[in-house]
């Protein structure tokens, strides 16, 4: 391999990072107002940064039949399309039997897309793409 190969090989690789990085719905304000949010009504449950909670989450929950799943895009809330998300937040998990609490109307519309805008920070390109995709298939 010549010398002027590797830089030529770093530069085709940051152009298709470049390339393929997808606009997002949401704008950094959203994401930070959404930080907030997520930290007072939310990260008690689903962790900090919404990774998810340790092993000792029994102990947190007592009575919970379900562990709150990370958000942060290793478990699969990109499953779910944005409907799903609201009304997941708005209506909580009694409808599979769950204990999430539901937020009804004590987060407004852009409260709750704020939050989804926080966690779906932490989504990487792929698991973005794969969300968008399921989104534009649910609307
Ligand atoms: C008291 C604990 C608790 C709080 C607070 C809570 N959740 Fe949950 N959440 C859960 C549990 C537990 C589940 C799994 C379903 C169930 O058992 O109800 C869940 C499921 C979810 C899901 C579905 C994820 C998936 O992968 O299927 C989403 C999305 C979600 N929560 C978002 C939120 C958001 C956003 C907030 C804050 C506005 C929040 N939750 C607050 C406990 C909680």
């Amino acid at each position: 391999m010549g010398c002027r190969t590797i830089p030529g090989l770093f530069m085709a690789l940051w152009l298709l990072t470049a390339c393929t990085e997808q606009e997002r719905w949401y704008t950094d304000a959203q994401v930070t107002a959404g930080k907030a949010l997520f930290q007072t009504n939310c990260m008690s449950c689903h962790g900090v940064a919404a990774a998810g909670l340790g092993d000792d989450w029994e102990q947190k929950l007592p009575g919970f039949p379900a562990k709150p799943p990370a958000l942060n895009g290793s478990a699969h809330a990109w499953h779910h399309p944005m409907k799903v998300l609201l009304y997941t937040i708005e209506n909580g998990g009694a409808d599979i039997g769950g204990k999430m609490p539901a937020f009804g109307d004590s987060l407004t519309q852009d409260e709750k897309l704020a939050i989804i805008a926080y966690f779906q920070s932490f989504w990487d390109e792929e698991t973005y793409s794969i969300w968008q995709e399921v989104d534009a298939q649910n609307q």
